[in-house]
């Protein structure tokens, strides 16, 4: 269903970011027919291009990042027609009015700031001041929203003088995926599993998001935030969100946020010894991490591994353990959600140990598996082995149907029809930082630097350990 016809802004819209997802995102939607009609998809940026430049920009970034759709010239050159460039100081008063000038009132009106977060509070103020900022207008945001819990109240603050929450949509593209907002479908779709799913139930629950690369050409960045701030605060917090909250009453947008901030705000402080930081060596071709970034002596972690405790009532006793890391050993995102011993085993103690674990793939491969225990086949005996009941989403759904598009162009679209379900709300982003910001400032008191890994391995010993420690084992990071 095309949605309704509305102006666009991206400011930073030469940048990397608009370069590898929301140009190509912008132009599968058009393909797919959502986009239509009078639509104006305006770049905004601090110079170096006209108007001719900046479509042959875009069209090299579809024709590289558009997916098979790029191959569709036709639609590619409609597609072109409605692009507008700006050349813009978003410190100075260059090319607001022109920008105002192009914008239409009787549209929806969205801006996305694809930009430092240091020119959100800039971006706003000359947004209210030329009339960009009206109840019709969206804002966009993106990661690092602050770097600590003092600086997101700043830029909360910052935005809040001119757009109501209702207009703040903060993107964390991990909410935009297909298999990540499957996680409420299989929770709240089914009767099957809820009953189960607490402390009485459910012995331990594992989130894992194991990244292959390194930190690439991004190191300037990364070697400030480290894994912590990248992943731990936002994409990881929300699948930890969206597996322990409760059930809320409605799919909406303030009812499922409230229940994610309820989780977040029930966690307990992570104590020194259940927390592991990492940071990976060389191994054979592939560099180290320090010589990826700028600092020779950097301590900013590239792994994290660490237990979490929610005290409520569904799940005090039941931990979460969560690792995330760069140049592991695959490229392997997966939630397991591990179910307590049967009572009682009819079957003697020869029977052995088994367990029922809910393996939820959230990229790649991406499927649901549940193991179940069944009895060997064969005249032997009763003996038990575990099998999976495997749901591989391309396997069940067909190839075609299991080709989910790109978490932004769902994002994206969902800002144009003004649905916040899969956007941060500003108390939550601060929730967050405030359960990071001590496990970080720990580590910056403490004169121990990151313990190091090999690359391509699961990260280091000591994360295991924190594992054996509670007599359970990490699942093997497996695509
Ligand atoms: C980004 C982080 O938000 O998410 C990156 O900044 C990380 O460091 C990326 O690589 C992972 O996203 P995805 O979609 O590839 O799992």
């Amino acid at each position: 269903i095309p949605v309704e016809p509305f102006d666009l802004v991206i400011f930073g819209g030469t940048g990397d970011l608009a370069r590898r997802k929301i140009w190509p995102a912008l132009f599968r939607r058009f393909v797919a027919g959502q986009i239509e009609g009078d639509v104006r998809l305006i770049g905004a940026a601090r110079g170096g291009m006209d108007s001719a430049a900046f479509k042959e920009f875009v069209n090299k970034a579809i024709l590289k990042h558009g997916g098979e759709e790029s191959g569709r010239t036709d639609d590619l050159s409609s597609f072109l027609e409605m692009l507008h460039y700006v050349t813009l100081d978003a410190r100075g008063d260059a090319g607001w009015v022109e920008l105002a000038v192009l914008m239409r009132p009787d549209r929806i009106r969205a801006f996305y700031f694809s930009v430092a977060p240091s020119l959100f509070g800039d971006l706003a103020k000359r947004l209210h001041a030329h009339g960009m900022a009206d109840d019709t207008s969206r804002i966009v945001v993106e990661k690092p929203f602050g770097r600590d819990l003092e600086t997101s109240r700043d830029l909360n603050r910052v935005l809040a003088l001119h757009f109501d929450e209702c207009q703040i949509f903060r993107i964390d593209h991990y909410l935009g995926k297909e298999t990540v907002q499957n996680l409420m479908a299989i929770r709240f779709g089914n009767v099957l599993f809820e009953p189960l799913w607490n402390s009485q139930y459910v012995d331990h629950i594992q989130i894992t998001v194991a990244e292959s690369v390194g930190v690439g050409g991004r190191g300037d960045y990364y070697d400030k935030s480290g894994a912590m701030r990248d992943m731990v605060q936002n994409h990881m917090m929300q699948l930890l969100c969206l597996i322990a909250m409760e059930p809320p009453a409605k799919f909406d947008p303030d009812a499922v946020r409230d229940e994610k901030l309820k989780v977040i705000r029930a966690l307990d402080p992570v104590r020194g010894a259940d927390v592991v930081r990492g940071q990976y060596e060389a191994q054979g071709e592939r560099p180290d991490y320090r010589t990826q970034v700028e600092d020779p002596e950097s301590t900013t972690e590239s792994f994290v591994a660490l237990k979490a405790l929610i005290s409520n009532w569904r799940w005090a006793g039941t931990p979460f353990y969560l690792r995330t890391g760069k140049r592991l050993r695959d490229r392997a995102s997966e939630i397991a959600v591990v179910f307590k011993d049967a009572p009682h085993s009819i079957f003697g103690a020869d029977a052995g140990r088994h367990r029922n674990i809910l393996t939820i793939r959230l990229q790649p491969n991406e499927g649901i598996e549940l193991g179940v225990t069944i009895k060997e086949p064969g005249p032997g005996g009763m003996r038990l082995i575990d099998v999976p009941l495997d749901m591989t989403f391309s396997e069940a759904l067909g190839p075609e149907d299991a080709d989910f598009p790109d978490a932004y162009e769902r994002l994206i679209m969902d800002v144009i029809r003004g649905n916040q379900t899969l956007f941060m709300r500003g108390d939550e982003v601060e929730a967050a930082w405030a359960w990071t910001d001590p496990i970080i400032a720990d580590w910056a008191e403490s004169a121990a630097p990151p313990l190091p890994y090999v690359s391509g391995s699961s990260g280091p010993d000591e994360a295991l350990m924190l594992m054996h420690r509670d007599g359970r084992r990490w699942r093997e990071i497996k695509p």
